[in-house]
Parts: C-alpha cells; sequence; structure tokens
C-alpha cells in the first residue's frame, strides 16, 4: 500500500472519529429520555483538567437545559429566543442555534471564562450588533458556528485561541484590515456562500494563519485566486466563483493540497504543470470552460473534469513519463459534458494502471444535441457485486456518482 494511500486512510479515521465526537443528535429525544450515550469531547483529559469543580446541580440559565450526563453544555438551541440568556460560569459548550437573536451584547458573557464552543449558527446575528469585543475575551474558545446569520463584515476581534470558524451564509463582503490577524491557531475557516471579492481580499488577509488547514471560499464574487495563502494549507474550495486562471507556479507555495476544488469557475486554460502537487487527492474543476487537459500528479485519486469543452483528451500531457517503481494513483475520472468522440486512448491505462472508473455519460459534440460514446461507463477491477452496486448508483442517481459522495468527507467542517 502506498504511502499515500495511507494516509488518506488516516485521514479518514480520523475525519471518523471527529464526526462522532460532535455528531448532531437529535435533542429532541434527548430531552424525554436519560441520554445514555457517552460523548468522548467531554470525557478528554486535557480539557477535564480546565474544568473547575462545581456543587450539583449546576447552574442552567431558565431558558435552556443542561443535561445532567454533560454538565459543561448548555442547550438553548431551537426556542425561538430573541436574546442570548445569561450564561453560567462553567459552561463550555454553549448551543443558541436556530433562535430569532439579532445581537450579541457583553451582559450574558460576564461571568464566562470556561466557554470552548458556540453555535449561534441559524440567527439573524447582523455585525454592528456584536459587542466589539465580546467574543474576543473568551480566551478559551476554539470553535465559533456563525453560519447562517446576516453578518454585512468579519466578525472581528476574535480570540487568538480559535480553531474553527464557520462564517458561511453571511452577507459578508467587508474584511476590515487587521480583522484577521492574530488568529494563529485557526485550522478551519469556512467563509462560503457570502459576497466576497477580489479586492477583499487584497490585503492578503489569511497570511498569518500559519495553521490554516482549509479555507472554503465557494459562492462568492471572487474573479482571481486568493493571494498569499499560508503554505499550511490542505484542502481549499472555490466552487462557484468567476476565477478565469491559475498564475503559473500559483501552487508551488502550497505543497500540503489534499483536494482542490474549482468547479463551476470560468477556467480556460491551464499552465500545463499547475497541480504539480506530491499530496493532492482529489481535483474538481468540472463545470468550467477547459479545452485541454494537464499534468495530472502521481498521489492523484480522482479527477473531475465533467462539462468543459474537451474534445480530446491528450493521455501524453497527464502523464508525460512513465514511472513503474512510482505509478500514477488516479483510479476514477469523469468527463461527461464534454466534446469528446472518441474514448481515451488505452495508452492511458499504461501510465495510470489503477483506474477503475471512466464516466463518460453524455457528450455535447453537437451543439444542439448530446450524444454517448458507445461505452458511457469505463469499468475495470470491481467485483461482480461492486459492478452491479455501480451500476445501480448510476441508474438511480444520475450524474452523482459513488466517488462524488465519497469526496465529500474531505470538506466536512469537522475534517483536519
Ligand atoms: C451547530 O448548529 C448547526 C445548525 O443546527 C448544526 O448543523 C451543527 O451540527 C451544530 N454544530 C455543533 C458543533 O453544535
Ligand atoms: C455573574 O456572577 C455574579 C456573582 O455570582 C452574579 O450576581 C451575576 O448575576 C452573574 N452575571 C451573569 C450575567 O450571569
Ligand atoms: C495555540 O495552540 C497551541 C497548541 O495547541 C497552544 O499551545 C496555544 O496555547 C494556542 N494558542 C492560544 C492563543 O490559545
Ligand atoms: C453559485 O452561486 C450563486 C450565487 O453567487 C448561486 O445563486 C448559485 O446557485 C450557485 N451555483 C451553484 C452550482 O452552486
Ligand atoms: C499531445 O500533447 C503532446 C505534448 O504537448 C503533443 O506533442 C501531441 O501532439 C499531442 N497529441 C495530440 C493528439 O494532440
Ligand atoms: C440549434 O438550435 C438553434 C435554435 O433552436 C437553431 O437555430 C440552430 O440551427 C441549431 N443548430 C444545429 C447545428 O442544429
Amino acid at each position: 500500500m502506498g504511502i499515500m494511500s495511507q494516509l488518506s486512510i488516516i485521514h479518514l479515521l480520523w475525519a471518523a472519529m471527529v464526526f462522532c465526537q460532535y455528531d448532531d443528535y437529535d435533542f429532541e429525544d434527548e430531552y424525554d429520555e436519560e441520554p445514555d450515550h457517552q460523548h468522548p469531547y467531554y470525557f478528554n483529559p486535557n480539557t477535564q483538567a480546565e474544568v473547575p469543580r462545581f456543587p450539583f446541580p449546576v447552574e442552567c440559565a431558565r431558558e435552556c437545559f443542561c443535561p445532567p450526563a454533560f454538565p459543561l453544555s448548555m442547550y438553548c438551541d431551537h426556542r425561538k429566543l430573541k436574546t442570548i440568556p445569561n450564561i453560567p460560569r462553567h459552561v463550555q459548550q454553549l448551543y443558541l442555534q436556530n433562535n430569532d437573536i439579532e445581537a450579541v451584547p457583553a451582559g450574558p458573557f460576564t461571568n464566562v471564562t470556561f466557554l470552548r464552543e458556540i453555535n449561534l449558527s441559524y440567527n439573524k446575528i447582523k455585525f454592528h450588533m456584536i459587542d466589539h469585543g465580546v467574543f474576543a475575551k473568551l480566551s478559551n474558545l476554539v470553535q465559533l458556528h456563525l453560519q447562517h446569520n446576516e453578518l454585512e463584515e468579519f466578525p472581528f476581534p476574535l480570540p487568538s485561541s480559535l480553531e474553527r470558524l464557520l462564517l458561511g451564509f453571511n452577507k459578508i463582503s467587508r474584511l476590515s484590515g487587521n480583522a484577521l490577524e492574530g488568529l494563529p491557531n485557526i485550522t478551519m475557516l469556512d467563509l462560503c456562500n457570502n459576497f466576497l471579492d477580489d479586492s477583499v481580499l487584497k490585503g492578503k488577509p489569511f497570511s498569518n494563519m500559519k495553521n490554516l488547514m482549509q479555507l472554503n471560499l465557494c459562492n462568492n464574487k471572487l474573479q482571481t485566486m486568493p493571494p498569499d495563502l499560508p503554505s499550511s494549507l490542505m484542502y481549499l474550495s472555490l466552487e462557484n466563483n468567476s476565477i478565469s486562471y491559475i498564475p503559473e507556479n500559483y501552487f508551488k507555495r502550497l505543497p500540503k493540497i489534499i483536494a482542490l476544488r474549482m468547479s463551476h469557475n470560468n477556467l480556460q486554460n491551464i499552465p500545463r504543470n499547475t497541480f504539480n502537487l506530491p499530496n493532492l487527492l482529489e481535483l474538481n474543476l468540472g463545470h468550467n470552460k477547459l479545452k485541454q487537459v494537464f499534468y495530472i500528479p502521481r498521489s492523484l485519486q480522482h479527477l473531475y473534469i465533467e462539462d468543459n469543452d474537451i474534445e480530446i483528451i491528450n493521455v501524453t500531457l497527464m502523464c508525460p513519463s512513465i514511472d513503474p517503481m512510482n505509478t500514477n494513483q488516479l483510479t476514477y475520472i469523469r468527463v461527461d459534458q464534454n466534446k469528446l468522440t472518441i474514448p481515451i486512448s488505452t495508452y492511458a491505462f499504461f501510465c495510470f494502471p489503477h483506474i477503475r472508473t471512466i464516466y463518460y455519460g453524455e457528450q455535447n459534440v453537437n451543439v444542439n444535441k448530446s450524444t454517448q460514446l458507445r461505452i458511457p461507463v469505463f469499468r475495470r477491477f470491481l467485483s461482480p457485486e461492486e459492478y452491479d452496486e455501480a451500476e445501480d448508483d448510476h441508474e438511480t442517481h444520475d450524474h452523482e456518482t459513488e466517488e462524488d459522495r465519497e469526496a465529500d468527507h474531505y470538506f466536512h467542517p469537522y475534517f483536519q
């Protein structure tokens, strides 16, 4: 087994572990019954060290619920609250999502010192309704959820302890000069579905985030690649912007990139060696205007280039040389909705000996009607069971393939 696939398994396991820790269980049930499952996060010895001793039962805001089994958490979600209740001193996890909260005043946070995680997603919070510095003084805060609010501006200042910041689905179009400075521990920043354009990123806001692993900027208004990303970056999501080119050597400074998503942009020509990235596993460039393929790094496993203007897949460009001692890892290519009239040359199977699936689907060869190659899906090495399963998938899910769904875990907010 190659180092890369071992790495990816470790990543998967890690993702699964982290995901389970925060697994979004159904609070409705929780309220009626005795919670019976253990929540590993709360028994982490590192967190326990900071836990104050308190006499039971612990304090809880009248509007909220504090489960005896998780005494450091306060659940105030889904309650039509218009204001934030007073937060008892000992609380570490605060759940306020799905309410009608518009403001974040300092008052309720007066006594708080141990807060590690706040979920304020799905509220109506506006930037100017956040008391200046209210978050910044929470010196143990590691995770802040503010997605699905009405923020027009990046909610600075924030505490330097912060590791995960979720700001998707807001209206952020402004980023004050030093808003993102002093956040050295940020590993995950989600800014998808906002109104960010190139001018906002001119000040190179991400350059000092030396631990940033995942940056999501999908569904914004970018026309160029974000400048000066930190070299720690592993997952970059830029889907659905209006980016038309990638500067030569752009990724030279980002050697750790594992997954790159740039579907739904305006890419036309890509410098041939752009993706010479030693750790890249997933590359998604679907729904662009590419005419030509490009160099495929050895590590790459999944390639998505559907809905482009590719007439011929030149395998020599993808694979200029074959090294039998160090074979290419590519297993999956999705090329439907291009302008292919013939399948990929069989030379590809020498270059990419691990290929299992090539999804040709429909091709847009003529202006007004789509056509199919003789074999819309090419498969190798599948067991009869896998083959049947894959066929069923294509029938029921049309274009979404099993690999599409499998790839989703890379960008899970808790994945790092
Ligand atoms: C925060 O709230 C959102 C919206 O309900 C939910 O999807 C998410 O799982 C919550 N996350 C945490 C860590 O509580
Ligand atoms: C903070 O603690 C003091 C003393 O325990 C208490 O009187 C006050 O109400 C608390 N404030 C908040 C906002 O919880
Ligand atoms: C940043 O993370 C490191 C390593 O986990 C930790 O030692 C340090 O205290 C953190 N910085 C802040 C400001 O919390
Ligand atoms: C792309 O973003 C626009 C808004 O900027 C949105 O309306 C559209 O649904 C998005 N498209 C996709 C494919 O996500
Ligand atoms: C494929 O690309 C190589 C390298 O640029 C070039 O020499 C060759 O002519 C191309 N082949 C086709 C069929 O376009
Ligand atoms: C495609 O459709 C348009 C409008 O429906 C028509 O004017 C055009 O002639 C068609 N082109 C071809 C190649 O059939």
